[in-house]
């Protein structure tokens, strides 16, 4: 459900909720000072960088860099986005939010809450019936299989009851109605009319989202019969390429990595053994959205689907798409053929951690794939792996990388160093060679590229100063007259910076103030960090209005002298120019020095 709430209610919401108070139900806070201090919720720490200001209600942590006001606090601590901490922190104070005038959006939010709660009764349900004597089967079943009381506990595990309608007749005796149950996909309808369950007979696992809603089910046989599972049906609440399985758990662990493993009984069988960074993809090939997931809640991914032609097949894709979103992703490969389940009860959670540590990159597994299909005894073989290795790692645009590679390579496949080397860098001089054109244009990007460092670290010095400027203004209100003549909203450089300018300046007009935790409500949650860490570190200024009047100054030198290089850059080069462009090009350069020279000498 999509509801932009007002800003005055998000403030309203903000104030309400004190930030000492809200942090403290997470980490034991010591006053010093102005500032409260304590260990870090969100790295590791053994002495207190994390900081919490009373008047300015915001947190900042000198040790990783993480900071904001009272909502980004929560979209970090419980991993929810803003909207969510919106809500959460509105529940706490006991602040109600509107509903969406949008009748359609009400009745469609109406029908995912309905048939969420048939979802929950029906996971109570297979529950109960998987601990009373109707549910042996089930239980034994899991015994045979090492899953603990405990296990089965905390997955919710149940057993649908062999029979055609035992769920249908317990939802309607719990009062839903047969349009939801239906809608809920648990209840199907027969050609004759009649409804009935979509499991029977199956060990049940619900399946939660993040926050550890019920959405959905997979229903496994205890024998070998087949379908080994079934799941629900897409739904209003349910769609499985959008979740993972156990995620709500494992978003918790204490780890940077998540492992991705094929199956329910995979997740569940790690989690026993203490390896609980794990989720499953609910038997699909790994969408897009799944990877922005896995992106959100780990800094490195590590796949694990069998190595059966199929899995490996998915362990492709799975890897192209993690690393075309940008992911930091790895592979893990079982031994012997086994899945994480079968591998861990045999050898230990050691040795899956070992396995874990030890999964490798992109680049490794490829060229263990390749491997694999060459017979490295024969000359033959190991020229023709080599050859397929080298258009491999020629692919590797970072030269040291490449390099590190062929090290490793060289050595585990006995192949010598020198040879690898000039078969992988004739292949890097063939690709970029073979189209003329795109040389050319690689070539300009490239030399773009290289003059354009710099100036990208002048752009970032300028983005800095104004996020000094808005700071401040924040702190100190009495400033705004000054910006408003000199810092105009349209001579602002970031689109951030200027969206985030414009909100101040109207709300300053209407002789309003703004503070620097309702600078938080609306900087994006990559620069509250940034925002916060300049609000503790730079934002004590004997004088306010000549603080920002000399970082003004700063921007006005550095944009010229940015102008100036770009200049200079042009002219080195007149070839293609007319002679007008020429001359106009001279007469700006002549004007910026002027103008340069001036800013530099003139007192703020
Ligand atoms: P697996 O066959 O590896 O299942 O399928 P598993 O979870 O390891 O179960 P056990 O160990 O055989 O009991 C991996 C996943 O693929 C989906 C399920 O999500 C399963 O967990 N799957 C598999 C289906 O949806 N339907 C099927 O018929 C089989
Ligand atoms: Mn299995």
């Amino acid at each position: 459900m999509f509801i932009r709430y007002s800003d005055e209610l998000i403030e309203e919401i903000r104030i309400n909720n004190d930030i000492v108070d809200v942090v403290s139900e997470y980490v034991r806070l010591e006053k010093r000072g102005k500032n409260y201090f304590g260990l870090c919720p969100f790295h590791r720490e053994k002495t207190p960088s994390f900081s919490v200001e009373d008047v300015k209600q915001i947190f900042y942590c000198f040790g990783c860099g993480k900071g904001g006001n009272v909502f980004q606090f929560i979209t970090l601590a419980e991993k929810i986005d803003f909207i969510d901490a919106v809500r959460h922190l509105a529940d706490r104070a006991k602040i109600e939010l509107p509903e969406s005038d949008d009748a359609e959006e009400v009745a469609r939010a109406r029908q995912k809450q309905q048939v969420s709660e048939i979802n929950l009764l029906a996971a109570r349900y297979y529950n109960d019936v998987f601990n009373s004597d109707k549910g042996t089967v089930a239980r034994d079943y899991l015994k045979r299989r090492d899953i603990s009381v405990s296990t089965a506990k905390k997955f919710g595990l149940g057993y649908s009851p062999d029979q055609w309608d035992s769920l249908y007749e317990h939802l309607k005796a719990s009062g839903s109605n047969d349009e939801l149950m239906l809608k809920s996909g648990l209840i199907q309808k027969s050609a004759k009319g009649q409804l009935y369950d979509r499991f029977r007979g199956r060990l049940m696992f619900p399946i939660f989202d993040v926050r550890g809603l019920v959405i959905g089910f997979g229903g496994r046989v205890l024998d070998d019969s087949l379908p080994k599972y079934m799941n629900s049906p897409e739904t209003v609440v349910y769609n499985k390429g959008k979740h993972l399985y156990a995620l709500n758990f494992a978003k918790n662990a204490d780890s940077e990595k998540l492992v991705v493993v094929e199956g329910y009984m995979d997740v569940i069988s790690l989690y026993q053994s203490g390896i609980n960074n794990v989720v499953a993809s609910l038997g699909t090939a790994l969408t897009e959205s799944q990877g922005r997931l896995l992106k959100k809640y780990a800094q490195e991914i590590v796949i694990s689907y069998d190595s059966d032609k199929a899995g490996q097949a998915a362990t492709q894709r799975g890897l192209d798409l993690l690393n075309s979103i940008g992911c930091n992703v790895k592979v893990l490969t079982v031994p012997d053929g086994k899945d994480p389940d079968g591998f861990i009860r045999k050898s230990g959670p050691d040795s899956f951690k070992r396995l874990i540590e030890g999964s490798l990159t992109l680049i490794e597994y490829k060229i263990r794939v390749l491997r694999q299909g060459h017979d490295l005894s024969t000359t033959d073989g190991k020229i023709a792996f080599l050859n397929k290795a080298a258009l491999v790692l020629a692919k590797v645009d970072n030269a040291v990388e490449r390099e590190m590679y062929i090290k490793k390579l060289s050595a585990e496949y006995e192949i010598s160093e020198e040879a690898m080397l000039s078969e992988v860098l004739r292949r890097t001089r063939r690709s970029s060679a073979s189209s003329g054109k795109s040389l050319k244009i690689a070539n300009a990007v490239e030399a773009a590229r290289k003059s354009a460092a710099p100036v990208d670290e002048v752009q970032e010095k300028i983005l800095q100063s104004e996020r000094f400027i808005l700071s401040l203004l924040c702190v100190d209100n009495s400033i705004y007259p000054v910006l408003k003549e000199h810092f105009k909203v349209n001579e602002i450089t970031g689109d951030e910076n200027k969206r985030i300018a414009q909100i101040i300046y109207t709300k300053l007009n209407e002789r309003k103030d703004f503070t620097p935790a309702e600078l938080m409500n609306v900087v994006s949650s990559q620069e509250a960090g940034e925002f916060a860490r300049v609000l503790k570190e730079e934002c004590h200024c004997d004088d306010n209005s000549k603080a920002v009047l000399g970082k003004i100054k700063e921007i006005g030198i550095l944009k010229a002298e940015r102008r100036q290089k770009q200049v200079l850059e042009l002219l080195r080069n007149t070839e293609n120019l007319s002679k007008g462009d020429v001359d106009k090009l001279k007469l700006e350069l002549r004007d910026l020095i002027l103008k340069i020279k001036n800013m530099k000498d003139m007192p703020i």
